[in-house]
């Protein structure tokens, strides 16, 4: 377990989500009704940077061509929208543990 400090907690709280540099890895996080989540932000398809949080649904929309992922566990529920011919494979992203430590959001990496 590597947790590294992102931004803090009232940030957060206050933005719902972020997207956050971590080492080399952009991190989609988010506070939804207390809970902590957190994702790779580079969406799998074509590494547009996730943005758009239904969280309703916990889910997270790409804004380019519209894959839809599980914030939970990162399961691709909808898959881009792309030309009729192109492959449209489901490619999941990578979750991470978030946690509060004293107000300021970690991430294990
Ligand atoms: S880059 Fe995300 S759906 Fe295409």
């Amino acid at each position: 377990m590597t947790w590294k400090r992102t931004i803090s907690a009232k940030a957060l709280e206050k933005a719902g989500h972020a997207a956050v540099k971590v080492d080399d890895k952009v991190i989609f996080i988010a506070n939804v009704n207390g809970t902590l989540y957190g994702m790779d932000a580079v969406c799998s398809h074509a590494r547009c940077i996730l943005g758009e949080l239904d969280s309703g649904n916990l889910t997270v929309k790409c804004p380019c061509h519209h894959a839809v992922f599980n914030l939970k566990t990162g399961e691709m529920l909808e898959p881009p929208y792309v030309a009729k011919d192109a492959p449209k494979e489901k490619l999941g992203l990578k979750t991470y543990q978030v946690r509060d430590n004293g107000g300021w959001i970690e991430v294990d990496v």
